[in-house]
C-alpha cells in the first residue's frame, strides 16, 4: 500500500499491510484475527508529524473513528467529544460553529483529533492539554478499552505518555501502569472541556499585533480564528503544495546562566522565561542564525519564511527520502551545536 498519500512531507514509502479503522469495535475484530496481529502494529492518524525513513513493517492501523458531538453542557463548560479520525481543523471549526469556543488558537494545525494528545499540539498560547478533558484508548495489548484523564496522559511540551515507549517509566500523572504507551495503545476518542465563560488567550505577540491592527478590544472566537489563520498560512507551507511536518525541532530549554552566556555572544537570541525559571529558546532563530534558512541538501530543504520548518523539495516519485531528511537535520542539528551548545532534539516522530 503507497503510504505518500498518508504523510504530508510527501515521502514516497509503502505499508505491507494496512488496516483502516472507522469503530473501535474493528481493533476487536483486528486484534481477534491472529494472523493479522500478531506483530508490531504502526497507528498512523493524519500523517503529520511522522518521517518515514522506509517501508513500514509493522501493520498499520490507518484511525478514520469519526463522529462529533456535544456530551455535556454545564455553566463551567462544554464537553465535546470527537473521533479519533477527525481531521483537527474541522473538529475546531465545528466548535465554532456549535457555540463552543476554546479551541480558536488551535486553528489549522494538520493532522487528526486522535494525534493531538499525543504530541499535546500546541500554539498561539494555548496546548491541548489546557483544553483536554478524557479520551477512550484501546491496549493492543490485552484488547482492553480504557479511559485517561489529564493528569493519566503525562502532557509536556510536545509530550505525553502516548511518546514513551512501554519499557520507560513515566513519572508525572500516576499512570495505571506508570510507564510510555507508545506502540502500546490506539486512542479512539478524545474529549475536550471547552470553559465558560469563555476567554480570549491574546498573549502572543502574532495574535497581539492582529488585535491592535484591527483596532477590538475584545475580539470574538471567531475572529481569532480568523487570524491565527492568516498569521499560520504567511508563515508556514501548506502541506498540500509543499511537503512538511510542521516544526521539526522543539524549542529547546536552557538555564538562565546558559541563557546569559548565549546573549553575551548573540544579544539578539530569541528567547522567552518560563513559569519554572527556565529558558526557552526560538529553535527557528537559531537555525536562522546558522544561515539555514532557504538552503536545501538534496531534496530536503529548509522553508525561506521559517526555518523551524523542513520541507520536500522533490514532488511524486522524486520526492525527498527520509534519508535525505534526516541527513539535512544531523547537519543543521551540528551546527547549531557549535556556535551555540544546544542539542536540537527532532519534533516528529522518525519511523
Ligand atoms: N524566528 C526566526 N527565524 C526563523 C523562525 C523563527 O528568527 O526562521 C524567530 C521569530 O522571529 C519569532 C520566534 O523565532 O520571534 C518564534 O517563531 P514562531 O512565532 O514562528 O514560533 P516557533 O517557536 O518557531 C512554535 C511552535 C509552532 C507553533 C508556533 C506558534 C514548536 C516546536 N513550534 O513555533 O508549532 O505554531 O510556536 O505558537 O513549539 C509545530 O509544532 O509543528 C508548530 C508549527
Amino acid at each position: 500500500v503507497p503510504l505518500q498519500p498518508c504523510n504530508t512531507f510527501g515521502i514516497a514509502a509503502r505499508a505491507q499491510t494496512l488496516v483502516r479503522v472507522h469503530a473501535a469495535d474493528d481493533i476487536a475484530a483486528f486484534l481477534a484475527d491472529k494472523e493479522l496481529s500478531g506483530g508490531p502494529v504502526f497507528v498512523l492518524g493524519g500523517g503529520s508529524n511522522i518521517i518515514l525513513t522506509g517501508d513500514v513493517r509493522p501493520v498499520v492501523l490507518k484511525m478514520e473513528i469519526k463522529g462529533l458531538r456535544l456530551v455535556e453542557e454545564s455553566p463551567r463548560a462544554f464537553i465535546v467529544e470527537a473521533g479519533a479520525g477527525e481531521v483537527w481543523h474541522d473538529c475546531v471549526a465545528w466548535t465554532l460553529e456549535q457555540g463552543y469556543p476554546g479551541l480558536e488558537n488551535l486553528a489549522m494545525i494538520p493532522g487528526t483529533v486522535g494525534a493531538s494528545p499525543v504530541q499535546n499540539i500546541g500554539a498561539y498560547g494555548v496546548e491541548l492539554q489546557d483544553r483536554f478533558d478524557s479520551l477512550d484508548a484501546i491496549d493492543l495489548a490485552t484488547g482492553e478499552r480504557f479511559t485517561l484523564d489529564a493528569a493519566q496522559c503525562a502532557f509536556g511540551y510536545r509530550d505525553s505518555v502516548f511518546k514513551h515507549a512501554p519499557s520507560q517509566p513515566v513519572v508525572a500523572g500516576g499512570l495505571p501502569r506508570g510507564m510510555g504507551l507508545a506502540g502500546r495503545a490506539v486512542i479512539t476518542h478524545v474529549r475536550f472541556r471547552l470553559p465558560r465563560p469563555w476567554k480570549p488567550v491574546l498573549g502572543y505577540l502574532d495574535l497581539e499585533r492582529r488585535r491592535a491592527e484591527a483596532g477590538v478590544a475584545e475580539p470574538s472566537p471567531r475572529q481569532i480564528f480568523d487570524w491565527v489563520c492568516d498569521i499560520r498560512r504567511n508563515k508556514l507551507p501548506d502541506p498540500a503544495v509543499v511537503g512538511n511536518a510542521g516544526s521539526f525541532f522543539k524549542n529547546p530549554t536552557v538555564s538562565p546562566e546558559q541563557c546569559a552566556d548565549i546573549i553575551a555572544r548573540d544579544p539578539k537570541i530569541v528567547h522567552y522565561p518560563m513559569p519554572d525559571g527556565s529558558i526557552k529558546l526560538a529553535a527557528g532563530w537559531l537555525i536562522d542564525a546558522c544561515g539555514w534558512k532557504g538552503k536545501s541538501i538534496g531534496k530536503a530543504g529548509v522553508y525561506e519564511k521559517q526555518a523551524l520548518v523542513l520541507v520536500n523539495r522533490g514532488r511524486g516519485e522524486q520526492s525527498v527520502t527520509g534519508g535525505e531528511v534526516m541527513t539535512l537535520a544531523k547537519a543543521i542539528q551540528t551546527s547549531v551545536y557549535e556556535r551555540f551548545g544546544i542539542r536540537l532534539e527532532p519534533e516528529p516522530v522518525v519511523v
